[in-house]
């Protein structure tokens, strides 16, 4: 069965073909230089690069995979959450695709999308595992037991942690997005002394984040520091925030696993991409099996709304051409509908 899986739901817009579960092509427009001169994703921009890139994308992946349209069985595209207007993007193009081609069409979410993505990479994963799910939108702990099975045990209680760190690059004045620099930075001088900065809800069985603290404590020490008169001061900021965040990551990503009695662990997401967070996670290989994807499979891409959309569609589950669009379900239960029609 090949699958057309699309990502439009925020600032990159990502086509993957998927056959059998095995990704043939994987194409991501990255809109990063249009935005970092802003500090942040301006949504209006978004969307309208979206609609600008998505039609030549997948032709390119259909050319690139050497099928043609009409080889598609399927079409998988994220319905939520993100940017709407971006969503819609991806989702209407998606819709006239399947209606086209009168094929099946499936809408998957994001967020879960990012859950399954380590399957995609590693053929020794099987189920359950403990899944942390952690980007610019979300910092999610979840378990997962099969692709329909899932129970979330914690979230953020406000910032998620690619935000945080995205807000604390802006406030070092080191544009848009924050994660990748920071990174560097942090790992560039390894005898610089960390600056300790606090971590919030750390009783034993509580699973939630918080990451607002840390950003108004990293925010205080730039304030009173001016990075830039020395160095230093900026590396040393740099490393204490990435452990800081990496910390609180690991440790409640570990205990929920061992309270679950789970031995494999799943992080996924953008801020999945850091080095340190990659680092500290590899201290508890002997303990558990550690599984962390590829960067480029970390940050947004088709290849996983391809690959959970085969994995769905071949279980039978599919999704009306009149499905809406979502833009939040982590904080607002209610979801914040928009037709896509
Ligand atoms: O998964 P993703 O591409 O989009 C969302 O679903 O949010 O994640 C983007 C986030 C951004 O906040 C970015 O700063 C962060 O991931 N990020 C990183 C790294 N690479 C990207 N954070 C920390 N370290 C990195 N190396
Ligand atoms: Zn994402």
């Amino acid at each position: 069965m090949i699958v057309l899986g699309i990502e439009s739901s925020c600032d990159e817009t990502g086509v993957a073909i998927v056959m059998d579960g095995s990704v043939l092509v994987d194409l991501v427009s990255s809109q990063i230089s249009v935005h970092s001169g802003y500090g942040g994703v301006v949504p209006e921009f978004a969307s309208r690069i979206q609609l600008e890139v998505i039609g030549s994308l997948v032709r390119r992946a259909c050319s690139e995979a050497g099928i043609k349209l009409s080889h598609i069985d399927g079409i998988a595209v994220t319905a939520g959450p993100g940017l709407i207007g971006a969503i819609l993007i991806g989702l209407n193009f998606a819709k006239g695709l399947a209606y086209m081609l009168d094929k099946p069409l499936v809408g998957v979410d994001h967020v879960r999308a990012h859950l399954f993505s380590p399957l995609i990479e590693f053929d020794q994963l099987s189920f359950p595992y403990t899944g942390l799910v952690v980007s610019g939108g979300h910092t999610e702990l979840y378990t997962v037991r099969s692709l329909t099975d899932v129970s979330m045990n914690g979230k953020t209680i406000d910032d998620a942690a690619g935000e945080a760190y995205d807000k604390i690059a802006g406030a070092l004045g080191l544009g848009y997005p924050g994660g990748p620099v920071i990174d560097r930075i942090a790992g560039e001088k390894k005898n610089v002394r960390k600056v300790k900065f606090p971590m919030a809800l750390m009783k034993k069985d509580n699973y939630n984040f918080s990451f607002s603290g840390l950003k108004t404590a990293v925010i205080k020490h730039i304030k009173q520091h001016t990075p830039g008169a020395d160095p230093d001061v900026l590396y040393s900021i740099a490393a204490g925030f990435q452990e800081a965040v990496a910390g609180v990551l690991v440790k409640k990503t570990v205990s929920l696993a061992r309270y679950k009695r789970m031995k494999r662990i799943t992080v996924s997401g953008g801020v999945a991409a850091n080095s340190g967070l990659r680092e500290m996670f590899s201290r508890f290989k002997d303990e558990f099996e550690i599984y962390i994807p590829s960067v480029n499979l970390c940050t947004d891409n088709g290849s996983m709304v391809g690959f959970l959309g085969y994995h769905l569609l071949k279980l039978g589950i599919k999704s009306s051409i009149d499905m809406d669009g979502y833009a939040n379900n982590t904080l607002i239960p209610q979801r914040t509908r928009a037709s896509a029609t």
